[in-house]
C-alpha cells in the first residue's frame, strides 16, 4: 500500500526562482538562501519518493478572480509551467500521477471534503520554486525526479480555509493515500510563507519570533496551530503570512508524532522570511517505505538525524 513517509515545509518566494533561472545562486545574497537547502536535496536523493503531493497556492496564473476554488486537486497527466508575465520558467513540465490523484479525490470527497478536480492546469512559482529547492535545478528538457500531484489552496482572496480545515484535509489525504493499493512512497509538501507582506504600509513585515514558534509547534504540537484565527496570521505574519495555513495540510497528513530531521530559516529573501522544515514519520512510516532499504536501516538513519540541525537564526 502507499504511505506518506515525510512532510516538507518550504517557502516559495518567486525571486528564488528568478535567482535560479538567471544564474544568481552563487551571489552572496542568494547563496545564503540556497546553502540552507543543500542538505535537503541530499535528503531527497536518499528518500527517493515515488510521488510528491505539493500543497501550494496559485498566484492568479492558472486561476483568476473569475474562479477561485478553495481546494483544487490536479488530476492531469502533466502540468506545464505557467507564464507569470515574463514567459514560463525554464523548468520541465511537471508529470502528474492521475491514478493516485483520482483515488485521493474520490476518497476525500466521499469523506466530505469538496475538492475541485482539475484536469488541465498550469503551475506557477508556488509549486516549481519548492521543487527546485528540494530537487535542485533540472534542465527544462529533462524530467523532475518523480511525479507530482498539485493541490492548490485559495489563500489569495478572503475567506481562505481555516487552519483546522486544512489540518483535517491533511488527515483525509493521509487516509486516502494509505488506502491506495500500490506500494508507493509518498512525500507531501506544504509551501508558502513564512511571515511576509508585499504591499501597503506594512510591506516588508517579517516576524521571526512568530515564524520560529510556528515551526516549533508544527513539529511538536500542531494542535496549537490549528486554532489560530485568520486575523492572527494577518496581524502577526503579514497579509501574505496566511499562506502558512497550507503547511497544516502537510502536517495533518503525517503521524501525530514525527521526527524533525532538518530546519532552516533565514531572512530576508526578497522581503520575505524563508522557512523550511523536514518532518519524517516514525518507524511505522519508515518501515512502509522500506522497499528500497530495510526498515532497521532507515530507522537508524532517522535516529541519527533526529538531532535537529538548525541553520541560522
Ligand atoms: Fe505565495
Amino acid at each position: 500500500m502507499a504511505r506518506i513517509v515525510a512532510g516538507i515545509g518550504s517557502s516559495h518566494v518567486p525571486a528564488i526562482g528568478a535567482a535560479i533561472d538567471n544564474g544568481k545562486t552563487e551571489e552572496p545574497y542568494w547563496k545564503r538562501v540556497f546553502s540552507g537547502f543543500e542538505k535537503s536535496q541530499e535528503w531527497m536523493r536518499e528518500t527517493k519518493p515515488d510521488v510528491a503531493i505539493i500543497v501550494y497556492n496559485d498566484h492568479a496564473s492558472a486561476f483568476s478572480v473569475d474562479l477561485i476554488p478553495t481546494f483544487a486537486l490536479g488530476c492531469a497527466a502533466e502540468f506545464p509551467p505557467a507564464d507569470e508575465g515574463w514567459g514560463p520558467r525554464p523548468v520541465p513540465v511537471v508529470q502528474g500521477h492521475p491514478a493516485l490523484a483520482s483515488h485521493i479525490a474520490q476518497s476525500v470527497i466521499l469523506d466530505e471534503f469538496d475538492l475541485t478536480i482539475v484536469n488541465k492546469m498550469t503551475v506557477d512559482h508556488g509549486m516549481t520554486v519548492p521543487m527546485n529547492l528540494l530537487f535542485g535545478k533540472v534542465d527544462k528538457n529533462a524530467h523532475w525526479p518523480c511525479p507530482v500531484i498539485p493541490l492548490a489552496v485559495n489563500v489569495v482572496m478572503y475567506p481562505p480555509p481555516t487552519g483546522h480545515r486544512c489540518f483535517m484535509l491533511g488527515r483525509a489525504i493521509k487516509k486516502a493515500v494509505e488506502s491506495y493499493p500500490d506500494d508507493l512512497k509518498v512525500v507531501i509538501f506544504g509551501t508558502g510563507g513564512l511571515s511576509h507582506q508585499i504591499s501597503g504600509p506594512r510591506a516588508g513585515l517579517i516576524n521571526s519570533k512568530w515564524d520560529k514558534a510556528f515551526l516549533d509547534n508544527l513539529s511538536k504540537d500542531p494542535q496549537k496551530l490549528v486554532k489560530i484565527p485568520h486575523v492572527d496570521y494577518m496581524r502577526e505574519a503579514g497579509a501574505e503570512g496566511i499562506e502558512m495555513v497550507m503547511w497544516l495540510i502537510m502536517r495533518g497528513a503525517l503521524d501525530d508524532k514525527v521526527d524533525e530531521v532538518y530546519r532552516f530559516y533565514t531572512v530576508p529573501a526578497s522581503n520575505t522570511a524563508v522557512g523550511h522544515i523536514i518532518l519524517e514519520n516514525h518507524r511505522r512510516g519508515a518501515k512502509a517505505a522500506g522497499k528500497n532499504k530495510p526498515a532497521a536501516v532507515k530507522h537508524k538513519r532517522a535516529a541519527a538525524r533526529a538531532k535537529v540541525e538548525r541553520v541560522r537564526g
